[in-house]
């Protein structure tokens, strides 16, 4: 057993006021939460009503397991963004249970503007699919959409990641063998009828759920044919005629009942087994992670503090203990699961950058999943370091974590800056999931660096052209800009409303949060037989 010992004052000052900022920060959360999942005006909960339809979250309710967990998934996205009220991105997404296996729900949130896609609702539905291919976990959509938001239909139409994207994603999860079924719960219109089509199973609800690929709007003003959507598009000219949809349900309930039992009849697989430890809680409150994160990004904690109140028995067997220091590996259990993690305790060093290498290595070789828990400002700078390789040595941390095929996931803890996101499996490395902590802020640099540079750069071309340097106000005038749009940008709720994560956890679930997101993981093999390196610089 390698216990780490807390050294942590929980009396002192310092504790105090990070427990404090901590806790505001988490209060303004579950704020924000609430008001994205139950906020909706009394003119749409009253169409909700008048249609006999439920709501988003009372669909999810009786499509899931009785007390279960929901991991739910880009809560936020689409935060403060359009008029500030497209909460979610117009739609519900996260990892469920159904008849005791794991699923992958998207569901349309028809009190949003008729549940029409806006651009992040794209995104969502992509990140929904990328996370349903990479788990191999079955499917469930349940739609109810006015389609394309159609004053923003240019930014959701044409592209590789846009709208076309969902349904040849369809395709594929189809090809690969990852069931998918839709509930018709309201309109899927023009290309949104695809979703039904291009599903294994569609179960239809008579009434409110109506595919076609041109509304009756559309219809009469192209054809002049009057036409009713239920004629048009409903459950029964769906089930009985054109066999588009296969199942017909009377109303909501029933149709989510008709999902469970689809869900039920696919063949059960085999979740991929882990060398399992009985779990155990940490022997430290996790709720004491409060007080340890500092208040200010730049004031430096120990990050086996952190560790010492996520892992089981806050048994963490630290791997090279004595080099790179400002990287900590090691293994542990996280409700069982084995894990690697690695966690910053500074800035990344040549030996850091080896270490994790090593480690990364090691991990992926005994198919043991990693856990990053990312607080790094980038890779040290400078003549000497430049001289000693630290880019080269940088790139074998970066090409390790980018190549290692076991299961990643990584959570924002604190800071994440310059190529340290990299190295320390940001987004574009493909952590399975990626998690932030409300004290999360994130950017190419510091603002205060980033206007630095700007000031420098200005300067020197100044000096080339024999002018005189930039007075203070013009400096402020380079810097103000830049450093409030840093500040803005950085911030962990611009990250979340733009899915750069999964969502904003309180630190205190971050433990029962990852156990959750490995659970889902082994659904698919552990590596994928693309395994191996690439070149690594010497
Ligand atoms: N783009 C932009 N806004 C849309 C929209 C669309 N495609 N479809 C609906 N809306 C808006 C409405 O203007 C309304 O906005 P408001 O609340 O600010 O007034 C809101 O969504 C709700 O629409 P409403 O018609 O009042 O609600 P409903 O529950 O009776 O019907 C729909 C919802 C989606 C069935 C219906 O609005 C509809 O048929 N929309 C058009 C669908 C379509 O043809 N889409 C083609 C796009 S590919």
């Amino acid at each position: 057993m390698a216990v780490i010992k807390s050294t942590v004052d929980t009396k002192s000052d310092a504790y105090r006021k990070n427990f404090e900022t901590m806790s505001e920060r988490v209060g303004l959360l579950k704020e924000r939460l609430s008001e994205a999942r139950e906020t909706r005006s009394e003119k749409a909960k009253s169409r909700l009503a008048e249609q006999n339809k439920l709501s988003v979250r009372e669909r999810l309710y009786q499509l899931l397991d009785r007390n279960t967990p929901f991991l739910e998934l880009g809560a936020l996205a689409a935060y403060g963004q359009y008029d500030g009220k497209v909460h979610g991105a117009g739609s519900v997404m996260g990892i469920g249970v159904i008849h005791g296996r794991e699923v992958m729900i998207h569901a349309n949130d028809p009190t949003i503007k008729g549940g029409t896609v806006y651009p992040m609702g794209v995104k969502k539905t992509l990140r929904c699919q990328a996370i349903a291919m990479e788990n191999r976990l079955p499917t469930v959509y349940l739609i109810d959409s006015g389609g394309a938001f159609l004053p923003l239909q240019s930014e959701i139409f044409p592209d590789i990641d846009d709208g076309g994207r969902v349904f040849y994603n369809q395709a594929m999860m189809s090809k690969m063998g990852i069931p998918q079924i839709t509930a018709v719960m309201g309109l899927c219109t023009a290309g949104a009828a695809y979703i039904p089509a291009m599903s294994d199973e569609v179960i239809h609800v008579k009434g409110t759920g109506a595919i076609f690929l041109g509304g009756p709007p559309l219809v009469k003003a192209a054809t002049g044919e009057v036409v009713s959507a239920e004629e048009l598009g409903g459950a029964d000219l769906h089930c009985r005629k054109s066999g588009v949809s296969d199942y017909q349900a009377e109303n909501d309930a029933q149709a989510l009942s008709m999902v469970r039992e689809s869900v039920r009849q696919l063949p059960r697989t085999k979740k991929h087994p882990l060398a399992m430890e009985a779990p155990k809680e940490p022997l430290y409150d996790p709720e004491e992670i409060y007080g340890i994160t500092s208040h200010a990004l730049k004031i430096p904690y120990d990050v086996r503090e952190i560790i010492a109140r996520l892992v089981d028995g806050s048994d963490f067997h630290e791997f090279k203990p004595l080099y790179g220091p400002t990287l900590v590996c090691g293994f542990a259990h996280i409700y069982g699961y084995p894990v690697g993690i690695l966690g910053n305790n500074g800035i990344l060093f040549s030996e850091s950058a080896l270490k994790a290498t090593q480690f990364i290595q090691l991990c992926d070789k005994r198919g043991i999943p990693l856990v990053f828990l990312q607080n790094i400002n980038g890779y040290i700078i400078g003549k000497a370091y430049e001289a000693q390789g630290i880019t080269k040595d940088g790139h074998k941390m970066v090409n390790a974590v980018a190549t290692a095929t076991v299961p990643k996931f990584t959570v924002m803890v604190g800071a994440s800056f310059g190529a340290g996101n990299y190295g320390m499996c940001g987004r574009a490395y493909s952590p399975r999931l990626l998690w932030s902590w409300p004290s999360h802020e994130i950017g190419v640099m510091g603002g205060e660096q980033a206007a630095g540079v700007l000031v420098t750069v200005k300067n020197d071309q100044l000096a080339r052209e024999g002018q005189p340097p930039l007075t203070d106000e013009m400096v402020d005038q380079i810097k103000v800009p830049v450093m409030e749009a840093a500040r803005k940008e950085g911030d962990a709720y611009y990250s979340t409303s733009h899915l750069w994560d999964d969502g904003i956890i309180d630190p205190k679930d971050t433990r029962t949060v990852l156990a959750l997101s490995i659970s889902a993981a082994l659904n698919a093999p552990l590596r994928d037989d693309k395994e191996g390196y690439g070149v690594f610089r010497m």
